[in-house]
């Protein structure tokens, strides 16, 4: 563990020479290391050749091949894998351009690309060790473009944030149904993954509520697709961790946009009666219109965070409820609601919220407009900005567990991993797969239902402590350890692989269809390096001809 790469590139530039100091070998080695093996040894052709002849290229964007740090950075912070050149397209054909080119030049070029939303990967995932970087925020000018009626939609930019989506749909009265927490990340982004949120268990994720795309594939086609045309394409998209395509338009579902929002949150000091309650409120079908949950450990700190995020009306009881250092769990829901209809909305809550077993002191409610809900973790943002909190290291771990298996993870993770830390919020709540399109390259657990823990600790930088980048990345192999071990039936969400082995169990029984995708829609591996999963592009596309 002690070898794991800790930031040899930016944490700010007078820390950097601390850390240079320090560990000067060793981490430099392990990170260029960890970079190389993104691409494949012994080109033919090598990179800024191939770079130069791109350059005669007469596209309407640019190539930069200066001061490109920041594409060797993401949110996560651990990973920091210079690219060789980034492309800031100004047209969709700027990229298919670029990419067919690629393609044509010889099969064994090793000029990957990535795609970049607003780098808000963990590890590296949307980064190009010594390839190119698309910056697909350069991608602008495409109007947005909303369609009312029956079943209402809006045609956007792959590269268009969350956040901007919103507003533009709501001058329409109209909103996307399925959520992230947070809204400053990419379309093209949220889509190679799932978008996974507190309307995930009525709506399925945001991958699940998507009419139609426009994809670059990994031979520079522009296709459009959809569940009546490139069906293949178009599930391998969805999900498909931008390995068969680079989506550059999509068009989203929408439906009527609720004006304000009743935002509950209660306490359960029993993990059984918590999880009982979430699975309870997600199997009805006149329910809360978000359902999420989360973990507040022994720290004292974390239950005030709990009630000062939560600004408005508090009530009396629970400012005054005391944790004594036991651990809480944390059930929040919501219900929207417009104006008008607040009698009949706060009736349905009574009785919702009457069925419910949680400590009757710490019901708290608010009521806030349906934008500043969604938008709630960008309030966040900017505080930890002012502490510059925020460009931290983020050790993040997101697992999928079985229903089945939940009690005997919050057990062990809770009560003995986690039991003397707490780096930052942990999310649990469950969902129901069963009506959730099952097509995607979403991997899922078995199990209907099951629960989403997201582990979001910040690292404090330079510390040798229990906050420090290490410890929490060596708590994070605890807990997959303990999953493996105890056959939990387990899955990454935004999952991190570094083997090719590791990347085969997770894909499971759809690994072939996998490949198989692969070698049509990037038989030479160009696309999305950063999640190494086809690190050896020959070898598996020889490999899959001879099949
Ligand atoms: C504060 C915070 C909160 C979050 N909350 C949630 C949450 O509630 N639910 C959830 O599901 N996720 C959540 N995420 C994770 C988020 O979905 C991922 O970070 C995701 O990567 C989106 O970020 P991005 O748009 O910056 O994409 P990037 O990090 O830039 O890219 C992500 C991946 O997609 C690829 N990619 C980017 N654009 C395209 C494109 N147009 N076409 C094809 N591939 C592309 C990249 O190559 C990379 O592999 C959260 C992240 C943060 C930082
Ligand atoms: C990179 O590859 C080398 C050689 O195959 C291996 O020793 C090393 O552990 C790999 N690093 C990572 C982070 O996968
Ligand atoms: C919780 O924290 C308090 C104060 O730090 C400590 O005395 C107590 O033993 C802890 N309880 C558990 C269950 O870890
Ligand atoms: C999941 O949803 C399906 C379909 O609505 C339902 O039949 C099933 O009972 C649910 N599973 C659980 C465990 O609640
Ligand atoms: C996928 O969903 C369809 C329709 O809901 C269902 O008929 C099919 O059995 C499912 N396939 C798998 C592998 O679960």
């Amino acid at each position: 563990m002690g070898s794991l790469p800790s930031d040899c590139f930016e944490h700010g530039k007078f820390l950097f020479v601390i850390v240079f100091i320090v560990v000067t070998l060793n981490c430099l080695t392990t990170k260029a290391n960890l970079c190389r093996n993104n691409s494949v040894a012994a080109p033919r052709i090598p990179a800024y050749d191939i770079l130069s002849s791109l350059q005669t290229l007469a596209l309407d964007g640019y190539f930069s091949l200066e001061d490109n740090g920041h594409a060797a950075k993401d949110f996560g912070n651990i990973y920091h894998c210079p690219p060789l050149a980034i492309l800031h397209p100004k047209t969709v054909s700027d990229i298919s351009r670029t990419i067919k080119h690629i393609f044509e030049m010889d099969s064994a070029s090793q000029l990957k690309v990535a795609a970049r939303g607003r780098g808000h990967s963990l590890q590296g995932q949307a980064q190009a060790y010594q390839g190119l970087v698309v910056n697909m925020e350069s991608l602008k000018g495409s109007e947005m473009v909303v369609h009312g009626g029956e079943f209402p939609y809006v045609d956007v930019s792959a590269s268009e944030l969350w956040i901007v989506i919103l507003h533009e749909t709501l001058k329409h009265g109209l909103a996307p149904k399925s959520w992230t927490d947070y809204l400053h990340l990419t379309v093209g982004g949220t889509l190679s993954n799932a978008g996974i949120s507190g309307q995930a268990f009525k709506h399925g994720p945001q991958i699940d509520n998507i009419f139609q795309l426009e994809v670059i594939t990994g031979k520079g086609e522009v296709l459009t697709c959809s569940e009546n045309q490139n069906a293949d394409l178009f599930y391998g998209v969805l999900g498909g961790l931008g390995q068969f395509g680079i989506i550059t338009r999509a068009r989203i579902y929408l439906e009527p946009a609720p004006i304000k929002v009743k935002w509950i949150r209660v306490l359960y000091s029993e993990f059984s009666v918590f999880t009982r309650d979430q699975e309870y409120l997600i199997s009805l079908e006149n329910t809360f219109d978000y359902i999420e949950g989360f973990v507040i450990t022994n720290r004292t700190g974390i239950l005030n965070n709990w009630r000062s995020s939560f600004n408005p009306e508090d009530p009396i009881q629970s400012s005054q409820f005391n944790s004594d250092g036991r651990t809480f769990y944390c059930l929040e829901v919501a219900k929207y609601f417009n104006p008008g209809e607040t009698e009949a909305m706060n009736q349905e809550v009574d009785q919702l919220l009457s069925e419910l077993s949680y400590i009757p002191s710490t019901l708290f409610l608010s009521e806030v407009p349906y934008v500043d809900f969604l938008d709630r973790v960008h309030v966040s943002e900017m505080k930890l900005r002012a502490k510059g909190l925020w460009e931290v290291p983020h050790p993040w771990l997101n697992l999928l567990i079985p229903r089945s298996k939940i009690h005997e993870f919050a057990h062990e993770v809770f009560e003995k991993i986690l039991s003397d830390t707490s780096n930052g919020p942990i999310l649990i709540y469950p969902v129901n797969q069963s009506r959730w399109n099952n097509r995607t390259f979403l991997v899922t657990p078995e199990e209907d239902v099951f629960y989403l823990v997201a582990f979001l600790p910040s690292a404090v930088p330079f510390s040798t402590g229990k906050d420090s980048l290490d410890y929490i990345l060596s708590q994070n192999e605890r807990i997959i350890e303990f999953c493996k071990r105890a056959q939990l039936g387990a899955k990454q969400y935004l999952a991190h692989y570094n083997t090719r082995e590791e990347w085969e169990g997770h894909f499971g029984t759809i690994w072939e269809l996998m490949r198989r995708r692969k070698s049509e829609y990037d038989p030479l591996a160009i696309l999305a390096p950063g999640h190494r999963i086809f690190q050896n592009s020959k070898a598996d596309t020889n490999l899959l001809l001879a099949m």
